[in-house]
């Protein structure tokens, strides 16, 4: 098959397009989806630079990618929701293939009118929005739950999933970003690449954070004694000790079809807004990795058929 493997860590070139790559082997309890397109996370080019080599080493050469679209062709003996010809959409793993074998468990059927090729974009940024809100910033209905990121592809589901719950959401983005965050329907906005804005902010009971780093440290101090702080990317540890009352919990999202398959109905019906901002062939991986990786851009798709 056609796949995108990684030999080596390092700089986006070292993806390599290549013809005649293995199949995935068809296990009894996983089905084997032809994928129509996988997308680009922040987490397959810093797996792919060796950033995170520790939480997720690799066994090279190596096939990214955690979002697979496609239609099923064929299905392990115990499978009995899916058949071949079925639309499907999942959180996966080796996804920058033309196949990919998912655990039954972790697919869910694409809604009818739903695009096959966009869907790509939805399962992982949806189960880490949503988990961070629930999960990590603990986030419960009245309260005030600042998301920083709330334009970028995680921060939009988590916002999705706060207004859901009856949170009063302020989103937390760049100044340039402010018109772009009033569109989605949340209480306020702030831009948090200005101290003095972030100075003003009224405490929040819980902060879910897609940033990371300086930016989360100067959000900690904005959290009321007894909040939540909930991460999903980088945090600073020697800043909690600055508030113990303050739970930080990181989340690190885990498979939940039902879930998937309620943000897919949401992005359906028009209620979770999710752009795309290029459609590229899965050959030109490389290409779309170094054009993520410079951010400001959103999220990429990697076309398979
Ligand atoms: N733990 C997990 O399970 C998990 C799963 C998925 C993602 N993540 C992590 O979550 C983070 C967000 O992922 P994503 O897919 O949402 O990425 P994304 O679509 O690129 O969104 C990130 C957003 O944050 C903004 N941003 C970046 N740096 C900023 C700063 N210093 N101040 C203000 N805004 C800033 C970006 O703006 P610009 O585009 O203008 O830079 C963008 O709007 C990544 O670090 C990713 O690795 C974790």
């Amino acid at each position: 098959m056609k796949a995108v493997r990684l030999y080596e860590y390092g700089g986006p070139e070292n993806l390599k397009y290549e013809d005649n790559v293995p199949e995935p082997a068809l296990s009894d309890d996983s089905v084997l989806v032809e994928t129509s397109a996988t997308s680009v996370n922040p987490i397959d080019w810093k797996v792919r630079s060796g950033a995170r080599q520790k939480d997720f080493p690799l066994k090279l050469p190596a096939i990214l990618g955690r979002d697979v679209s496609g239609v099923v062709r064929a299905v392990g003996r115990n499978i009995r929701t899916f058949k071949p010809g079925d639309r499907v959409l999942a959180l996966s793993w080796e996804a920058y293939a033309e196949l990919v074998a998912v655990e039954g468990s972790m697919l869910t059927h694409l809604p009818d009118g739903l695009n096959l090729v966009d869907s790509a974009a939805i399962p992982l940024i949806a189960l880490t929005g949503d988990q961070l809100v629930r999960q990590a910033a603990r986030a419960q209905r009245g309260q005030t739950l600042l998301v920083t990121g709330a334009v970028g592809s995680v921060g939009r589901a988590a916002v999705h999933t706060a207004k859901k719950l009856g949170v009063n959401v302020i989103a937390g983005v760049r100044a340039r970003q402010l018109s772009e965050a009033r569109t989605l329907g949340v209480s306020d906005t702030v831009a948090i690449d200005d101290d003095s804005a972030i100075a003003g902010l009224a405490m929040v009971d819980g902060v879910a954070d897609t940033v990371g780093g300086e930016t989360a440290a100067k959000l900690f101090g904005r959290v009321k004694n007894g909040g939540n702080f909930g991460y999903a990317s980088v945090f600073p540890d020697e800043m909690s000790k600055l508030n113990p009352t303050v739970t930080v919990t990181r989340v690190l999202a885990r498979p939940d079809a039902s879930k998937v398959r309620e943000f897919a109905d949401d992005v359906r019906d028009g209620k979770f807004l999710l752009p795309i901002s290029r459609r590229m062939p899965l050959r030109n991986a490389g290409e779309a990795h170094a054009l993520a990786q410079r951010g400001g851009l959103g999220k990429i798709v990697l076309v398979c058929r």
